[in-house]
């Protein structure tokens, strides 16, 4: 089955990347959102992200228009009904997932591919109560969305060849690097990057070193792009804390285990940038170390 047409569920950061790149690829993409403000919100990320590309002459003008016309949105589940892949990108809400697929297996017909960006849920529970375990599949994108190349495609117990097929295909057509992936919490990716992110708190707890020298430590010494507390406060303290609380459910390891910081950080509501403060304070312009989150610092 052709894929022409393009569904995705949210319009948060990733649903938002998601809808950009299949849009920017030349599929017709409809996004649905429970409301139409956080529609509203995501297409005006997604110009501003295209608008950023144009000017630094990695995207024609033409392009950002034609990608702009391709993209609609919705509140409503039933209109995603001629979709022929959807990809869910709402909040890692297992009780919200479920409903939202059961709802969408009676909407779409019974070729439509499911598919979901969660970054720590069971693919294959999702696939089970979705009604059509053998079509669906996790397709794991990266933030920013746009710019990071990799997919994980996710293989739940249930999903078919055809269907991981047609997913790796999918992700090659929109311009990413797919790389496969048992269902286990994390994947590829989480299951590496979750212990070395904690990691990095831990040694902040233990007075290592500052902030910003544990950060151009893994900068200049690995040639990571971004130190690991920077990455924290991209991906968010709240996000990897619930990613690390999942792992740890299931492998009961002590390298999955969120440091007393993290948590304490994510009750205060210093979720990162997205709140204005994580590891560092994003008042001012650069960005300072945030004080007081260790004693005498
Ligand atoms: N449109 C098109 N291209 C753009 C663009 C835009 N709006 N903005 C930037 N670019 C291009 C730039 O031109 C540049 O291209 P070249 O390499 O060809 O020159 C490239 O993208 C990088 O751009 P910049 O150098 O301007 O941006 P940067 O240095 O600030 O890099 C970054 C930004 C890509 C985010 C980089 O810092 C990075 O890779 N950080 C790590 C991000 C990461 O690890 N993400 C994964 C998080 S984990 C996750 O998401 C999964 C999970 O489950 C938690």
């Amino acid at each position: 089955m052709a894929i022409k047409k393009v569904g995705v569920l949210g319009c948060g950061l990733m649903g938002a990347g998601i809808a950009q790149i299949a849009a920017q690829s030349g599929y017709d993409t409809l996004v649905r959102e429970v409301d139409a403000a956080f529609i509203d919100k995501g297409f005006g990320r997604i110009r501003g992200m295209l608008a950023k590309g144009v000017e630094k002459g990695k995207v024609q003008q033409a392009d950002m228009d034609a990608t702009m016309g391709r993209l609609k949105g919705t509140t409503k589940l039933e209109d995603l009904a001629d979709c022929d892949i959807v990809i869910e990108a709402i909040i890692e809400n297992l009780d919200l997932k479920r409903e939202t697929f059961q709802t969408l297996n009676k909407v779409c017909g019974p070729d439509t591919l499911f598919a979901s960006n969660t970054s720590s849920l069971s693919i294959t529970e999702m696939g089970a109560v979705s009604g059509r375990p053998d079509r669906f599949l996790g397709l794991h994108f990266f933030n920013p969305v746009p710019l990071m190349k990799l997919v994980e495609v996710v293989r739940g117990l249930n999903t078919s060849n055809d269907t991981m097929e047609q997913g790796l295909s999918f992700a090659k057509s929109l311009g990413k690097a797919p790389i496969v992936a048992k269902d286990s919490p994390g994947f590829v990716v989480n299951l590496l990057l979750v212990p070395y992110l904690l990691g990095a708190i831990r040694a902040v707890e233990m007075g290592i070193a500052t902030v910003p020298d544990i950060d151009q430590g893994m900068v200049l010494g690995c040639g990571h792009p971004m130190g690991p507390l920077t990455l924290l406060d991209f991906v968010g303290l709240d996000t990897t804390y619930y990613i690390a609380n999942i792992m740890f459910d299931e492998f009961k390891s002590s390298e999955y285990a969120a440091p007393t910081l993290l948590k304490r950080m994510v009750l205060a509501g210093y979720h990162g940038r997205k709140s204005g403060k994580g590891f560092y304070d994003y008042s001012s312009d650069p960005p300072k170390p945030t004080a007081g989150l260790v004693m005498g610092a």
